[in-house]
Parts: C-alpha cells; sequence; structure tokens
C-alpha cells in the first residue's frame, strides 16, 4: 500500500528528500522516500549500509547531524506534520510518542547521569512525575528489558555497562513514556541471541499490550522473520519494494530484493560461502535519471529493456495486494535470479 493511500497510518513519510551540504554541492541521500507505519504493526526497514536507514530515522526524530536538512516531503505523525513543528514543539513530541533506539547506544547515554535518571527522564516530562515516583516504574522497566539486580543498576552510570548492557538501558530509556512509534536502528546487534531473544519478546509485547508501532531497521532477516509484520526494502534513498513479510521473504519481486536475501546469513550456501552483490550502492551524485539498481542489475539485460531502465525511473507498481516493486520488470518471464 503506498504511503499516501493507507488513511490508517500513525507515521506517514511522503516524499522525503535529505541531503547534506549547500543548494549548490548537495549530496541527496533520501530522495522521494514514501513510507507508511500503522498503529500496532511492525514494519522492518531493510536494505544494505549507506541504503539511507538511518537517515530516514533520524529525520522522523528531527535529529538529522549538521549538515544534512530535510528538502522536500512531509513526515507526520497522527496527521501533524513533524517537519513544520518548532523545536519546542517537536521535544514535546520526541521521547512521548516517537521514541528512537540509536545504531550505537553507548554515545547516546549520558555519562553524567545515573542509569536511573536517563531511563526516568522521558516519563517524568510526559506525566510530571517526582524521582520518587517514577523510581519504581523504572525499576519494573529495567527488569523487563532483563537488566539484573535493577535496583542497582539503576544508580551505576553508563560507562559501567558492557555494550549489551547499556543497550537495554536505551531500550527502557525508549520505552519510558510509552511512546505511539519507537523507531528502533539495529536495537539487538550488540546483544547476544538469548537477550536478542528476549528483548525482541519484550517489543512484541509492549506492540501486542499498548499497540506501539514499530519501525524496526535491521540487517538481520531472521529477526525480520521472526517479528515483522511488513518490510519495506531501500536503495539507495527509495523504497524499491514492499509488502508483507512472508511475502517479500519467500516471494521477492525486485532484483536487489532477490539479491538481498541470497546474500543474507538465511541463504548461506551449503560451503558456508556467503553470496555477495556485485558493484555498491549508487552515491546519489552519481546516480543516474533511471532506475538507481541499474549498474548493479543483469535483469535488464535478460529482458532487454536496458534502455528503458536507463532512461526513466520506475514508479512502485503492485504486485499483489499490498505488495509493492519498483521495476521495469515486473510481471514480465524469465525473471528469476536477476543478479
Ligand atoms: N555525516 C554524514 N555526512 C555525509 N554523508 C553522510 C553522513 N552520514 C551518512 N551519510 C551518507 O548518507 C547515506 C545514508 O546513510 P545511512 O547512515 O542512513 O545508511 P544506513 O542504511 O543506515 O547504513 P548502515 O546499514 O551502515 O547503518 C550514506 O551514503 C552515507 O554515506
Ligand atoms: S527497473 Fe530495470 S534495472 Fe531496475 S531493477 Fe528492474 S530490471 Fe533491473
Ligand atoms: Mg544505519
Amino acid at each position: 500500500m503506498n504511503a499516501q493511500q493507507d488513511d490508517e497510518a500513525l507515521l506517514r513519510i511522503s516524499g522525503l528528500r535529505v541531503g547534506f551540504g549547500s543548494p549548490k554541492h548537495r549530496l541527496t541521500v533520501l530522495d522521494g522516500l514514501d513510507l507508511s507505519l500503522r498503529k500496532r504493526e511492525i514494519l522492518a526497514l531493510v536494505g544494505e549500509s549507506g541504503s539511507g536507514k538511518s537517515m530516514t530515522a533520524l529525520a522522523a526524530m528531527r535529529l538529522l547531524p549538521q549538515g544534512a536538512a530535510v528538502t522536500a516531503g512531509e513526515i507526520r505523525l497522527d496527521g501533524q506534520d513533524l517537519i513544520a513543528l518548532d523545536d519546542k514543539a517537536m521535544n514535546k513530541v520526541r521521547g512521548a510518542r516517537i521514541a528512537m533506539l540509536y545504531q550505537q547506544p553507548k554515545i547516546m547515554l549520558d555519562p553524567t547521569a545515573t542509569v536511573g535518571s536517563q531511563v526516568a527522564e522521558a516519563m517524568r516530562l510526559r506525566w510530571n512525575l517526582s524521582r520518587a515516583e517514577a523510581r519504581p516504574k523504572v525499576i519494573g522497566l529495567l527488569r523487563d528489558v532483563g537488566i539484573p539486580e535493577p535496583e542497582l543498576r539503576a544508580k551505576s552510570y553508563s560507562y559501567q555497562l558492557s555494550g549489551g548492557m547499556a543497550q537495554r538501558v536505551m531500550i527502557a530509556a525508549a520505552l519510558s513514556a510509552e511512546p505511539e512509534v519507537l523507531i528502533a536502528d539495529e536495537p539487538t546487534t550488540a546483544l547476544d541471541v538469548t537477550v536478542q531473544a528476549q528483548i525482541l519478546r519484550l517489543l512484541r509485547k509492549k506492540r501486542d499490550e499498548h499497540g506501539l508501532a514499530i519501525l524496526l531497521i535491521t540487517h538481520d532477516l531472521a529477526i525480520v522473520s521472526s517479528i515483522a509484520d511488513r518490510v519495506a526494502v531501500m536503495y539507495a534513498g527509495r523504497v524499491v519494494e514492499q509488502g508483507p513479510a512472508r511475502e517479500i521473504l519467500n516471494a521477492p519481486s525486485h532484483p536487489y530484493t532477490q539479491a538481498l536475501l541470497r546474500s543474507s546469513l538465511m541463504q548461506a550456501k551449503e560451503d558456508g560461502r556467503l553470496y555477495a552483490i556485485p558493484g555498491h550502492v549508487a552515491a546519489s551524485h552519481s546516480m543516474t535519471c533511471g532506475c538507481r539498481f541499474q549498474p548493479r542489475c543483469t535483469l535488464a539485460g535478460q529482458l532487454g529493456i536496458e534502455a528503458q531502465c536507463l532512461s526513466d525511473e520506475p514508479r512502485l507498481e503492485t504486485v499483489s495486494a499490498a505488495h509493492e516493486s519498483r521495476c521495469w520488470g515486473k510481471g514480465r518471464e524469465g525473471r528469476v535470479h536477476a543478479v
């Protein structure tokens, strides 16, 4: 379902463009991104390194790095345009209604504040709680994310935590004010499989019990398969395919998604070697007017549609109900392993 057409979207990103630098020397990293996330939905955002997943998350939080700016498009939370909000209004939304787990948790934690006060911050702001009122909730949250001896840990500082422990504290802090939307950027990368499973169970529980909507950014297709309702595949700053998780994982339509699946650990060859997608994600300044995947795609040649692929950018077109793909070869025969 196209983002603009999804009436039930809680978070709706439409035509989003984000670039670094000045108008004269702009490096465009998101280029017309459309994405929608419904209440109680877990949407996995996947794609190779550099495809723009973290920029999408940071744009939605209005926390783009210095030098980056939104140059076009809308980001709406329950109809409210987040880009149009002033900083004060956005500060009220951030943490309380839309929260984020960052790719590098230790950098995001304040080394001068205790773990407990950082987890308490968003809930205290949202519900105007005293430290004493927040304390039992903080301990409960730390316990929920699997922190042993939460009463003791609440008094420690982030530099005393391991990477995995810091990530769990970040998760507790992000869920502190019971946000409607959680953006989780590789939330379990630093964790061992047991803790990873525990965190995924917790996210699922928050979704089931509180209707939490989760935009889950991950490289791990096993996690996608275990938790996601829908998947959006990003390539060079745009969504190239999206649809129900089972369908995308079992019957990908876009040549890039097919290649991505083959390169994943789930698809490891019997001899243990991995398939790598030849070439690299195109840098925005080298993008042509045609399909961005064209330099790496062999399907165009197989179908004899190179000229069209080089000159025109394909639109997202329906593959089946709620499943869309951005490829001129869609529906044409002979297109099984394209890359
Ligand atoms: N501070 C920066 N200055 C210039 N370009 C940047 C900066 N940060 C990111 N980029 C560029 O923006 C593009 C998108 O980066 P982004 O971090 O969103 O990728 P990603 O999909 O999250 O990758 P990964 O899977 O490695 O986390 C990349 O081409 C990257 O090089
Ligand atoms: S539009 Fe053409 S180049 Fe792009 S993925 Fe489809 S077949 Fe390949
Ligand atoms: Mg990233």
